[in-house]
Parts: structure tokens; C-alpha cells; sequence
């Protein structure tokens, strides 16, 4: 955790957030012990940006990796709370991580809280909701 902590920290003080100056930081550690950071990046077309979560998960495929090889993943902000994943990244956790894989959000002060993507993202849109248009 300690570790997973601090990687997702630099990525924290990493983060292109000149609009919001809101930085988020995001790691996911892997089976092989490898661990993939993230941060969100912003853009002046405020819509284009992308969060510190998206960031690292699509490092992480990027890379070759999938699912299966992910063990769990943290996300920090410096929120009074835990921080909490926005609807788009819940989304995106739903198809790249396995249902049951650990969700730490957590802050600067370490306050933890820990959840699966079945909880944060209930009832979600999934490849086999479009199998009635295919036929
Ligand atoms: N943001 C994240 O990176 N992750 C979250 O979970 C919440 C929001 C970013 C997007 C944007 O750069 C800034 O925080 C303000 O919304």
C-alpha cells in the first residue's frame, strides 16, 4: 500500500491541471509487482481532458497488460475524503478491471476508503447490452 501510495503521489504532483488546479493521482499495481501511475491532464477545450484514473488504466493496456493482470489500484487527491471517482472513469474501471478488484481511494491525510467497481458503478453499460442490435 505504502508503495502503491507514493507512486500514485508523484503522479499526483505530476498532473497537468492548470484549469482546475484540482490534481489527482491514480496507480495500479500489477501481479508481476510492476506498478503503472497516472494523473489527470487537462486541456483549454475543457471537455478533452482526461482523469488521473483513464490515464493510468490506459497506460496499463497500453503496455499489453489486461484485467487479469491488475491486483488493485489507488487514487489520491487532496479532497477532505477520500476521493471519489467521476462517473466517466467508472465506466471505463467497469470494462478494464474484474469486477472484484480493489478500488483504494484515499487523500492526502491517508484517510482510505476501499471499493470494487461493482459497488462504485452498479448496473453498467457492457458489450453484451448491444447483442440485441447485432441481430
Ligand atoms: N479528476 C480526476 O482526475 N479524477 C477524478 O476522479 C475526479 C476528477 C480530474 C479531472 C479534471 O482534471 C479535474 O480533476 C477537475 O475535475
Amino acid at each position: 500500500m505504502e508503495k502503491l501510495y507514493n507512486e500514485a503521489l508523484k503522479a499526483f504532483h505530476n498532473a497537468y491541471a492548470p484549469y482546475s488546479k484540482f490534481h489527482v493521482g491514480a496507480a495500479v499495481l500489477l501481479k508481476n509487482g510492476k506498478i503503472v501511475s497516472g494523473a489527470n491532464v487537462e486541456n483549454a477545450s475543457y471537455g478533452l481532458s482526461n482523469c488521473a484514473e483513464r490515464t493510468a488504466l490506459f497506460k496499463v493496456y497500453a503496455l499489453g497488460y489486461r484485467q487479469d493482470d491488475i491486483v488493485k489500484m489507488l487514487v489520491l487527491a487532496d479532497t477532505s475524503d477520500p476521493v471519489s471517482p467521476c462517473g466517466a472513469c467508472r465506466q471505463v474501471m467497469s470494462e478494464l478491471l474484474n469486477p472484484d478488484t480493489p478500488i483504494i481511494l484515499t487523500n492526502l491525510k491517508k484517510d482510505v476508503k476501499v471499493y470494487t467497481i461493482k459497488e462504485l458503478l452498479p448496473y453498467s453499460f457492457k458489450e453484451s447490452d448491444m447483442d440485441d442490435a447485432k441481430k
